[in-house]
């Protein structure tokens, strides 16, 4: 996607050939940076303090994550340390296991005897693949979410489209176009009129930072709005179709994603306004079918409820305590909703129902998997 004309993906590898490029999406959108990777310990980093955050874009930072540690030690035990250390940084996306996974098979040729430059080369050929896979697959995801807006448009007239989502399902999640907002990006290109309701998406503020960047730097309407309001606007009327991504979908279509989702499904399913999740088959768990007991749930630290960071008027990044000085707080970073509560999954083969029976028709060389993708 483009940043006042000139086209970005959130993450890159460097004109040296090795070094791994990102926007750090912890400054944003008070400051856009790239940061330069250069070992496993940065790949952790970037990961685990969510300068590269969302599922497919956490999968593809493992993989360039593995290319760094192997460039700096080719054996077999540092391919287990590293990615040992790689899954651990994040516990709820199942995108970083998959890619990992990809990347072991890609690697198994290549054994610890192998010319050590023919091993890191494969790893690199691997990691660049799945990001290219990455990019078709929410074109995609794209193109079938459009056909589900184009209907809506089709019965409003030239009136907006009004679309809530919430947390960043857009290109800064994913290697580009994104997943929930693929499908608005390319309404919006195909003129038809949306207009997106942004939840803020606290405690981080993806919605509010990073949605409302991405979609002001496109051109889309939109407004933000707190986490609270999006019932009472569906209640108005004001809201056609709620769109959200996932971290990890179960076999028979329950969705894990940000916290605060299922409060929107629920009041979703309550004002009879289609609740979509867009996502590609990377983020389906196949080893796993109920959400609420077998998906790990990440715990952050408290200290992102209790303070905010934000720009004061001098135009300094300054974090304020808003908390009572002294409380303690829970951070559950994302939850489950249950299938039930879904109208549809948009995926990149197609709109299906969140059942194991139509993942499954969708996905027959998939489903039943024990890990994702082999
Ligand atoms: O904690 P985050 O910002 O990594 O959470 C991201 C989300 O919840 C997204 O909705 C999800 O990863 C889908 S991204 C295409």
């Amino acid at each position: 996607m483009k940043i006042d004309g000139k086209s970005w993906r959130p993450i890159w590898v460097e004109a040296d050939g090795w070094a791994v490029g990102i926007i750090d999406q912890t400054r944003l959108p008070h400051a856009f940076e790239t940061r330069r990777i250069e070992d496993l310990d940065g790949a952790v980093h970037a990961i685990a303090a969510m300068q590269v955050r969302g599922a497919p874009l956490i999968g593809a930072m493992a993989a360039y994550g593995v290319c760094l540690a192997l460039r700096a030690y080719p054996s077999d035990g540092a391919l287990d340390a590293a990615c040992a250390r790689l899954l651990a940084s994040r516990p709820t996306a199942v995108n970083l296991r998959w890619a990992l996974a990809q990347m072991r098979a890609a690697l198994r040729p290549f054994g610890p005897d192998a010319d050590s430059g023919k091993r890191v080369s494969a790893a690199y050929a691997r990691a660049a693949e799945i990001c290219e896979a990455d990019v078709a697959v929410c074109r995609a995801i794209g193109e079938q979410g459009l056909a589900l807006i184009r209907e809506v448009a089709a019965e409003k007239d030239g009136a907006p489209v009004q679309i809530l989502t919430h947390c960043n399902a857009g290109w800064l999640a994913t290697v580009d176009w994104g997943t929930a907002l693929a499908p608005i990006y390319m309404a919006h290109d195909a003129g038809i009129a949306v207009h997106v309701w942004v939840d803020e998406t606290r405690p981080r503020n993806q919605g509010a930072a990073l949605t409302a960047w991405e979609l002001g730097k496109h051109g889309v309407p939109h407004t933000v709005i707190v986490d609270n309001a999006g019932g009472h606007l569906m209640q108005r009327g004001a809201v056609d179709l709620c769109i959200v991504g996932t971290d990890r979908t179960t076999a028979r279509g329950d969705v894990c994603n940000k916290i605060g989702t299922y409060l929107k499904a629920l009041a979703a399913r309550d004002n009879g306004v289609p609740f979509y999740v867009a996502l590609p088959s990377t983020t389906i768990d196949w080893t796993i079918s109920d959400g609420l007991a077998d998906i790990p749930i990440e715990e952050r630290s408290g200290d992102e409820v209790t303070t905010l960071t934000g720009r004061n008027p001098a135009g300094m990044l300054t974090e304020v305590l808003i908390a009572a000085p002294g409380s303690s707080a829970a951070n559950p970073a994302f939850d489950v909703t249950p299938a039930r509560l879904v109208t549809g999954l948009i995926t990149e083969r197609g709109v299906c129902a969140a059942s194991e029976a139509a993942l499954a028709g969708l996905f027959p060389e998939l489903a039943g998997g024990r890990d994702g993708h082999g």
